[in-house]
């Protein structure tokens, strides 16, 4: 609400590009919207709501080391207040109690001509509004698939549109001023607006210094109460915080482990800026796990989404009251797109992992018949849809090989997370395939179709290959049974064949499933195998 307000601000602003009229016609519509019933209600309450969580995560936090941008922005927040208050009661609360019209005519005559210091301070204020508003929806929106996508064509509009609306309130000036040599036609424009007098101002600024020492009188109050809660804090005592890659703090009880990191100089991810959101801030407790009280119900669900293993918690979220030694899971260049994937072992390991194998069916017809441009745009559409998904469930994209894909999943989780995560995002690679047909309609004969297999198993895993072309892979009879499966579905006729244990490990009743035996390489005893002709009855919230 507030980021619409300042947007349509600005716009308004930015009329002033064309003329001072302009500038009022639009303010029109911008008051009929702003000043209503529903439009005063929200935005005051957005603000009022805006600042109570403001004050209250600034008193939630145990220390102010942060990194750059939430600095910047609780920095930038904070100022906003006192500086908006004189405008906001100079228009807003002038109309109301005292009958000033508002008009672009008489504030741009007061920001402009008559006190230029508040017009700067009012450019100012809006600069801070529009930076720290960007920011917030940055960080917030970064974490969405579709954000990279987006995020040049925002990027320019946040330059763009503070520019236009601070060169719309100059040129408006500009007119103004031609307007105010003209002689009476400023006193005639106070006139006209029922300017207040000088004891209507005063009354004004008693509000206005009021309003502000509320504000400040409450960050005060604020700092006080950290101030009691570090001196309560250190009489609880402290807790040491080991980190097995290296290095150690010792922190008040209360803190939690990413404010343990920052304090202590420790590199350690938070995409979301420690707002229980992202999960990049995970770690391993490799002592001490027994004695945390136990996850809230959001951060379970985080640690849900990316298949955790039981020991793994958010650092953002645990405040430990004993000692701890943790592992962060992500390295410290981790970006938002990180979020949701495993931490890559740099040398071989042997792990239980689940692959998936998925491969598009037909498609060596559709493109005989397609221009060597149209299949490249094709296939780089699948393989976005099919790489998002396997990235949002969790799993790691290994390779493209034609119009194939492979994908591990468990590299750090355990296996019933990793067989859990394989199957949701078969489920999600399959729904995004019918979307993609649909959007791809006009240029398909038919709806796109694929295979995929699953299984699960241990495997070597390690980045291999060479020079620049390293990356994740792994190798072992669980990698070709994964393989064959995927071979199975053609076979079969269905989109999916997971093998039995992957629907044990994942706690799947699979009993409606057809289920059959195969043969395998390099095994006596046959695989059990179950055909999935509809992954949207096995899992709630995914249609096949
Ligand atoms: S920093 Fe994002 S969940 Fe902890």
């Amino acid at each position: 609400v507030l980021f619409a307000f300042v947007t349509t601000h600005l716009l308004n602003h930015a009329l002033g590009l064309v003329s001072l009229a302009a500038m009022d016609a639009g303010l029109v519509w911008f008051l009929a919207l702003w000043r209503s019933a529903a439009g005063t209600v929200a935005l005051y309450a957005a603000f009022l709501v805006h600042m109570v969580l403001a004050l209250w995560s600034l008193y939630r936090r145990r220390h102010l080391r942060m990194p750059a941008w939430e600095a910047t922005q609780l920095v930038l927040g904070l100022l906003i207040p006192p500086l908006l208050v004189s405008h906001a009661v100079g228009t807003r609360l002038a109309a109301e109690w005292l009958d000033v019209t508002t008009s672009y005519r008489l504030v741009t005559l007061a920001l402009w001509e008559l006190q230029p210091v508040n017009g700067a301070r009012q450019l100012l204020v809006l600069a801070l509004a529009w930076v720290h508003g960007c920011i917030g929806l940055h960080f917030w929106l970064r974490l969405r698939p579709w954000y990279p996508r987006v995020v040049p064509v925002l990027y320019g509009l946040a330059l763009v549109l503070p520019v236009c609306a601070a060169l719309g309130f100059a040129h408006a000036g500009r007119e103004v001023s031609a307007l105010a040599r003209q002689p009476g036609w400023v006193q005639e424009t106070l006139r006209a607006a029922n300017a207040p007098d000088p004891a209507r101002r005063a009354r004004l600024a008693v509000v206005e210094r009021g309003v502000r020492g509320g504000f400040l009188g409450a960050l005060a109050l604020v700092l006080l109460a950290r101030g009691v809660r570090a001196w309560h804090d250190r009489r609880r005592g402290a807790i040491r915080v080991t980190y097995a890659g290296g290095g150690d703090v010792l922190v008040p009880v209360g803190f939690t482990l990413l404010e343990a990191s920052r304090l202590a100089g420790i590199p350690h991810v938070s995409v979301c800026g420690g707002r229980g959101r992202c999960s990049t801030c995970r770690v391993r407790v490799e002592r001490g796990l027994d004695r945390l009280p136990a996850a809230s119900p959001d951060e379970r669900r985080v640690l849900h989404r990316v298949g955790a293993a039981p020991d793994v918690r958010l650092a953002c979220q645990v405040r430990p009251a004993h000692d701890l030694v943790v592992r962060p899971l992500l390295s410290p260049g981790a970006r938002a797109r990180d979020r949701f994937r495993a931490p890559e072992p740099a040398t071989g390991q042997e792990r239980e992992i689940a692959v998936l194998f998925a491969d598009l069916r037909g498609f060596t017809t559709i493109a005989e018949r397609k221009l060597p441009y149209d299949v490249v745009f094709i296939l780089n559409r699948y393989f976005e849809s099919v790489g998002s998904a396997i990235e949002g469930a969790g799993g790691t994209v290994n390779q493209f090989t034609g119009d194939g894909v492979m994908a591990l999943f468990g590299v750090t989780s355990d296996p019933e997370a990793a067989c859990r995560q394989a199957l949701r995002a078969a489920g999600e690679i399959l729904r995004s395939l019918d979307r993609l047909g649909e959007t791809l309609a006009d240029e398909l004969a038919g709806p796109l179709r694929m295979g995929i297999g699953i299984h699960a198993g241990p495997a070597v895993v390690g980045r291999m290959g060479y020079s620049t072309a390293m990356y994740l892979t792994a190798v072992g009879d669980t990698v070709h049974v994964a393989s064959r499966l995927e071979g199975l579905t053609k076979e079969y006729g269905a989109p999916l064949v997971i093998s039995e244990k992957v629907a044990r490990l994942a706690g799947l009743d699979v009993s409606a499933c057809p289920r059959h035996e195969v043969a395998v390489r390099n095994r006596s005893e046959p695989l059990a195998i179950r055909v999935v002709e509809d992954i949207g009855r096995l899992l709630p919230g995914h249609a096949g």
